[in-house]
């Protein structure tokens, strides 16, 4: 027998069920005790009338703390002015656990208090609506890739070196011997594209940010897919349709717990094929224009994602940055060897950088020269100069962090909420 749950009640209307939850309000007007039900897939509300119940069951209805373990049996009833259409009209009722005074209550708390009290602030309606929406993203995501040939290919997350530069390395002893939380799973994974063709990891990702943003967790989700016989142009047009995948699949299906955001679903209507294309270097005018006076060659920082993203009402591709501000492993422009081919993608309203990405230098010496010139070491790359050995080819791949997306599809501030317990400069508890 499956067992009822608020999210399939319409399916037993008229009829008498039983359901498992916890209270997560109470009130009461003399005759009627109306008790929120939440059992993890909805909240109903279960009236109970005095002449329905035992006058035990009656009495208990009346003093339960919030946050107690019930087992509620009733009719479920339509009613117009429900959320959810229904309610259920109490018969008999059944405490499962009492519980002890509970810390969130309806009022206003800050948000150190709510983090300290991750592990029940998830139980709140705005977090499950945050946290569906990011069981859906991950969905979508291997929805997509899975469909389109590319094989699940899992990185190591103990590795012996840095991918995305060693400033923001989480060393870990090994057996004696330092190794590092991955920053990324991309070398591997272009390992796994010479040797399966298109090939994805995704996995949490460790960076010893030292920076306070809104928008950087020390530990993050990424899902990295990568390319054999790519290049900037195909990823490019690669990172467009998956992100025009994940943003339909999650209005198609989280539409209740975007409204429940209050998400505009204008701005996320917006997300179709094509996405405006620029380089850096128009990137830097258009910037100059709205009074960011960059020299050519600096990365772009939060503020200067945020103003470029204005200017457009969907993602916007920023490709060809200067190669000295990117990582170590990114291929030249043969037409100008001070840009590097790699693309980020820009979320608009100021969520800023969500994936980043580009075609991967696949000659040796240009590969061991750059190690080199990064003051990386060598011999911890041995085995990702041996893919420029044997069978080199053009390939290319991009991460999108998991917990960004969600922001923008949330529409929320921070990325603190995107994460079940996030970690953060200062944070590892809970
Ligand atoms: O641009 P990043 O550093 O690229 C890479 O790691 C590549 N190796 C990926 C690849 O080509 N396979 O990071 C990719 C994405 C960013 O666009 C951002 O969404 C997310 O990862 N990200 C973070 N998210 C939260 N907190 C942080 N500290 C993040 N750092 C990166
Ligand atoms: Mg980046």
């Amino acid at each position: 027998m499956t067992e009822v749950t608020v999210e399939g009640i319409a399916a037993h209307a008229g009829a008498t069920v039983t359901l498992r939850g916890w209270l997560a309000a109470r009130r009461s007007s003399g005759k009627l005790h109306f008790l929120a039900l939440r059992d993890g897939t909805g909240t109903i509300q279960c009236v109970v009338s005095k002449g329905d119940v035992s006058p035990e069951a009656f009495a208990l209805a009346d003093h339960l703390p919030q946050e107690s373990a019930l087992e509620v049996t009733g009719v479920v009833r339509a009613d117009a002015r429900a959320p959810i259409g229904w309610e259920l009209g109490v018969t008999d009722l059944r405490l499962l656990h009492a519980s002890a005074e509970y810390p969130i209550t309806p009022k206003e708390h800050g948000v150190a208090f709510l983090l300290e009290h991750r592990h029940l602030w998830i139980r709140s309606a705005r977090q499950h609506a945050v946290l569906r929406v990011r069981a859906e993203v991950i969905r979508a995501c291997r929805e997509y890739l899975d469909a389109h040939g590319f094989v699940a290919f899992d990185a190591p997350i103990l590795t012996p070196a840095a991918c995305e530069g060693t400033t923001t390395l989480f060393p870990v002893d090994y057996f004696g011997e330092t190794a590092y939380l991955t920053q990324s799973g991309q070398l591997y994974a272009e390992a796994g594209a010479f040797a399966l063709r298109r090939v994805y990891c995704f996995g949490p990702t460790f960076r010893a940010e030292k920076s306070k943003t809104r928008r950087h967790l020390t530990e993050f989700w990424m899902v990295e897919p990568e390319v054999a016989f790519a290049g900037l142009d195909e990823i490019m047009d690669l990172a467009e349709d998956f992100l025009v995948h994940v943003v339909a699949r999650v209005r198609e299906r989280r539409a209740a717990e975007l409204r429940l955001l209050e998400r505009d679903p204008a701005a996320l209507a917006r997300v179709a094929k094509p996405f405006p294309r620029i380089t850096y270097t128009e990137a830097l005018e258009r910037l100059r224009r709205r009074g960011f006076a960059l020299a050519w060659g600096a990365d772009l920082g939060g503020d200067e994602e945020t103003a470029l993203a204005q200017e457009f009402d969907r993602p916007v591709l920023v490709h060809r940055y200067p190669a000295a501000a990117k990582a170590f492993y990114m291929k030249r422009d043969p037409a100008d060897p001070r840009l590097a081919l790699c693309v980020d993608v820009l979320a608009p309203e100021g969520y800023g950088e969500i994936i980043g990405g580009g075609q991967r230098e696949d000659e040796l010496d240009a590969l061991a020269a750059r190690i080199r010139e990064h003051g990386l070491p060598e011999e911890a790359f041995g085995w990702y100069l041996d893919l420029r050995r044997y069978g080199s080819v053009p390939h290319a791949g991009f991460g999108m962090g998991i917990e960004r997306c969600v922001a923008w599809l949330c529409g929320l501030h921070h990325v603190r909420e995107t994460i079940p317990f996030p970690r953060l400069l200062d944070r590892i508890r809970p």
